[in-house]
């Protein structure tokens, strides 16, 4: 396993390996102490990972609930943010709970939105499973949701308190969306 130091406003670790969704309970712990975790994620990665990373929390003491949304770039708005925030309120999720954003950019962009604003800030970890959201999205702060005027319109910086790159994931990745990260590297490597 890889770790890379993120030094932002705030300081995070980005864990790169195999076999890390199944860790991702205990590396977790190390960043916040065992509370209640309310996973996002959309309709198609609930099926492939939800329950590995729920099992693994669980197992590290971690109580988790789940907000699935559909998969795809329409669900990020402001609809979507709404429903999730009244999710959040439902389970009654406090200032030191934690957000779990497990999928690619859409996501961790709609989670992360929604961990800053939620209570006006409480704690988000991703857990990226595009190409594209493991180089680029996870990492840096940037979150948003699309208005109907245009894409990421409305959003914030905000830090995830850890990010977490399980390298087995891009294995189920359609060719197209991989072909995406991949052209996103290439863009990175030619600036
Ligand atoms: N915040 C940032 O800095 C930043 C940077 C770049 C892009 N973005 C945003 O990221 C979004 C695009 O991200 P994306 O390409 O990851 O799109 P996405 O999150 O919609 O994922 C693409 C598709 O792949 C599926 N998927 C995800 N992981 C999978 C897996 N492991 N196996 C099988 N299917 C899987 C998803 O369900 C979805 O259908 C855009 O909204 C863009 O604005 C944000």
């Amino acid at each position: 396993m890889r770790s890379v130091t993120v030094k932002t406003s705030a300081t995070y670790e980005v864990l790169i390996g195999s076999g890390l969704l199944q860790k991702a309970g205990e590396a977790v712990k190390k960043v916040i102490s065992p509370c209640k975790v309310a996973i996002v994620t959309d309709s198609t990665v609930v099926h492939l990972y939800e329950e590995t990373v729920r099992q693994s929390l669980t197992e590290a003491g971690f109580s988790v609930c789940t907000f699935v949304f559909p998969a795809g770039e329409a669900s990020k708005n402001i609809h979507t943010l709404s429903h999730l925030l009244e999710f959040l309120a439902k389970e009654e999720m406090t200032r030191t709970d934690l957000i779990v954003a497990l999928g690619g950019g859409v996501t961790g962009d709609l989670a992360g939105f929604g961990a800053a604003v939620y209570l006006r800030g409480i704690p988000f970890v991703q857990i990226p499973t595009t190409f594209l959201a493991a180089i680029d999205s996870s990492v840096g702060g940037k979150t948003a949701v699309d208005l109907e005027a245009g894409k990421n319109l409305a959003g914030a910086f905000y830090q995830p308190k850890l990010v977490l790159c399980d390298t087995d994931v891009l294995q189920t990745l359609p060719e197209v969306v991989f072909a995406d990260g991949i052209a996103e590297a290439l863009k990175y490597g030619v600036l």
